[in-house]
């Protein structure tokens, strides 16, 4: 069974901005998406009918093949756990340690279990010592750290981030991809926008390229090296595939992206 069911979803806010023009996609179980497209394109607004806070005006969206509407949203809401690209929307309460606890408190979960998974989760991200701040007198870094906390201490079976390395420090970065590696080991369902080429080539096993609410390209990792569709879908070649795309004899190719795919060729050459 796939994870995610995307059909002929289409979203128009109230303003008359038409953000999603019909896009469909299937996600299988334990997938690693990287969701890519210009600013504008409509991945906040896709992202954010994952777990039921904008509802299909058109189409559908199945998690685990339950359908998504306002009967399931709850339901969906424990299984789907979304991590918003403002942390400012998400990081409410007034103590680190009270946010994280919100989204287990809902679930129902004895005080010992909320604990555990709270502390758990504070560590994981580095922020238990600042446990009992306030979380409006954070950083942008640090409120983004508190919002993956929270997801973690959910446990959800589909893990969603809207540009996660956005405002991270290298040391932060690190931090959220040992966590991905975690959950992905877990079999759990990973869906990450991003506009971080490299992370995007070394990390996904499956790319989905959206530009003007519509979906653009759907495929593997050698999308990223694709020239023209990385210029028409204004995105950049990752770092790798920049240097050799200088190099005539890779331009007919699809170009090498991450460093492991640039050692093994280059090995050929320094023997
Ligand atoms: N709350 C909103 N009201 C009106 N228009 C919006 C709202 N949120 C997003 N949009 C518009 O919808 C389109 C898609 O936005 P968004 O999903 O945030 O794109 P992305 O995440 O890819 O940058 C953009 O044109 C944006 O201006
Ligand atoms: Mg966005």
């Amino acid at each position: 069974m796939n994870a995610i069911e995307i059909s002929d979803l289409k979203y128009t806010y109230a303003d008359g901005t038409m953000a999603l023009k019909g896009i469909s996609l299937d996600v299988t179980k334990g997938a690693r998406v990287v969701l890519l497209g210009p600013n504008g394109a409509g991945k906040s607004t896709l992202l954010l009918h994952l777990n039921g806070i904008n509802l299909p005006q058109q189409g559908s969206v199945r998690i685990f093949g339950r359908k998504v509407d306002k009967e399931t949203e709850n339901e969906v809401r424990r299984e789907v756990g979304l991590v918003f690209q403002d942390p400012d929307d998400q990081v409410f309460s007034t103590s680190v340690w009270d946010d994280v606890a919100f989204g287990p408190l809902n679930m129902g979960l004895s005080r010992h279990e909320i604990e555990h998974r709270v502390a758990d989760a504070l560590n994981t991200v580095g922020m238990w010592d600042l446990r009992e701040k306030a979380p409006h007198h954070l950083s942008f870094g640090q409120k983004k750290r508190v919002a993956i906390a929270g997801v973690l201490a959910m446990d959800p079976e589909i893990i969603v981030l809207d540009e996660p390395t956005a405002y991270l420090d290298p040391g932060g970065q690190q931090v959220l991809m040992e966590i991905l590696e975690d959950f992905h080991n877990r079999g759990k369902t990973l869906v990450v926008a991003t506009h971080d080429m490299d992370m995007a080539a070394e990390w996904a096993d499956s790319v989905v390229i959206i530009k003007d609410g519509t979906t653009l390209a759907q495929g593997g990792t050698e999308l990223l090296g694709d020239i023209s569709l990385i210029r028409e879908a204004n995105l950049k070649l990752p770092t790798v595939s920049q240097v050799f795309s200088h190099f005539s004899r890779f331009k007919d190719r699809s170009l090498p992206k991450t460093v492991a795919e640039a050692v093994s060729i280059l090995e050929e050459y320094i023997k």
